[in-house]
C-alpha cells in the first residue's frame, strides 16, 4: 500500500484524520513545519519529499496566503502519482466566497483556491467543506476567555452549527480510504444550531466552572484581542468570520456527516462533555 499524505498533520482535524488512519492500518505519512517529515508551503524543497511513494492526498492549505497557488502543489503530486486528493475546504470559504468581503477575504481565498487546485487537479477529488469547529474552544483566543471565565461575543443571536473536528476527520478518512465518495462536496454542520452564548453554557455546564458570555460589539472585540496581545491585523482577520455569524448566514445545518459515514453528526455537548474531561479547559 502507497502513503496517504496528511498535510497540516498537528491540526485540529489533522491529527485525528492520522489517528484514525493509523487505527485502520493504513501507511500515512503526517506532515506539518514541526512534524519530523517537514512540509512548509514556504519551502518548496520540502514538497517532492512529502509526495514520495503517496497515492492519496489529505489537502490542508493553511500556511498557503501570500505564499503560492495550491494547484502548483496539486499539479506536481499528480506528476508524482497522486490518484486522490480529499481537500479541506469551509463554509465561507467556497465557491459563494461570502467571508471575501471580510478581513479574513485572503484566507478564505486562499481555501477557495485549494478547493480549485483539488477539482482542476485531473484525479479523484472531495472537498469536506465543515462549517465552525467545535474545537475553536481549545485554541487562542477563545481558550484563554474560557480559562478567565467570561468569553466575549461579538455576534449577538447569530447562530451555528458547530461541527466536531473527530466528525470532519471521519469524512475526510471515508474519502481518503472507501469509493464512492469520489467528486462529491460534502457540506458538513453539527446536528443543533446553537447561539456562542448557548456553547459557553454547555461547556460551564461539563466543566462545573462559572464562565459567562459577554456581549460585545465588533469593534470592542477586535480592541479586546489586541489587548490580549494580538496585532490589529491579526485581530481583524480573527474577527472577520464573526461578521458573517452576526449577519445570521452561519446557521442552516448540513447533511454531510451522514452523507459521508452513514452516521449523525455529534452534538455540541458530547464535544464539550468528552473535552472537559481532558482537563484542557482548567482554570490556569
Ligand atoms: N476553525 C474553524 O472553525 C474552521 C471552520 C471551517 C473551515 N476551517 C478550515 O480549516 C482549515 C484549518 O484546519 P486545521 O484544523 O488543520 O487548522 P489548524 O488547527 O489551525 O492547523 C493548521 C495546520 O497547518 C499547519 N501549517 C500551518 N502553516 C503551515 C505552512 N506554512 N506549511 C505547512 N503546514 C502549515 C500547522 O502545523 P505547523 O504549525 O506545525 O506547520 C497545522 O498542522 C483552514 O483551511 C480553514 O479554512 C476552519
Amino acid at each position: 500500500m502507497n502513503n496517504i499524505l496528511v498535510m497540516g498533520a498537528t491540526g485540529k482535524v489533522g491529527r485525528h484524520v492520522v489517528a484514525r488512519l493509523r487505527e485502520l492500518g493504513r501507511p500515512v505519512r503526517a506532515v506539518s513545519r514541526s512534524s519530523p517529515a517537514r512540509f512548509d508551503w514556504a519551502d518548496r524543497s520540502t514538497w517532492q519529499p512529502a509526495l514520495a511513494e503517496v497515492d492519496t492526498v489529505y489537502l490542508n492549505v493553511w500556511g498557503v496566503v501570500g505564499v503560492v497557488d495550491p494547484a502548483e502543489f496539486t499539479a506536481l503530486a499528480v506528476r508524482s502519482g497522486v490518484r486522490r486528493i480529499v481537500a479541506l475546504s469551509g463554509r465561507g470559504d467556497d465557491g459563494e466566497n461570502y467571508l471575501l468581503d471580510t478581513p479574513y477575504g485572503p484566507w478564505a481565498q486562499a481555501v477557495a483556491d485549494g478547493e480549485r487546485a483539488a477539482r482542476d487537479s485531473g484525479v479523484e477529488w472531495t472537498i469536506v467543506r465543515p462549517c465552525w469547529f467545535a474545537q475553536t474552544f481549545e485554541e487562542d483566543p477563545k481558550l484563554s476567555e474560557v480559562r478567565d471565565g467570561e468569553v466575549a461575543i461579538p455576534v449577538g443571536e447569530g447562530t451555528v452549527p458547530f461541527v466536531d473536528a473527530t466528525d470532519i476527520a471521519a469524512v475526510a478518512v471515508a474519502a481518503l480510504t472507501e469509493d464512492g465518495h469520489q467528486h462529491q462536496v460534502y457540506e458538513l454542520s453539527g446536528p443543533r444550531a446553537m447561539t456562542f452564548a448557548e456553547a459557553v453554557a454547555e461547556i460551564a455546564r461539563a466543566t462545573g466552572r462559572e464562565i459567562k458570555h459577554l456581549p460585545v460589539g465588533m469593534s470592542e472585540y477586535v480592541q479586546r484581542l489586541i489587548d490580549r496581545g494580538y496585532d490589529r491585523d491579526s485581530a481583524e482577520m480573527q474577527a472577520g468570520p464573526f461578521q458573517w455569524l452576526h449577519r445570521g448566514k452561519t446557521g442552516f445545518l448540513s447533511d454531510g456527516v451522514l452523507r459521508a459515514t452513514g452516521r449523525e453528526p455529534r452534538d455540541f455537548a458530547d464535544y464539550a462533555q468528552r473535552t472537559a474531561a481532558t482537563g484542557v479547559w482548567s482554570a490556569w
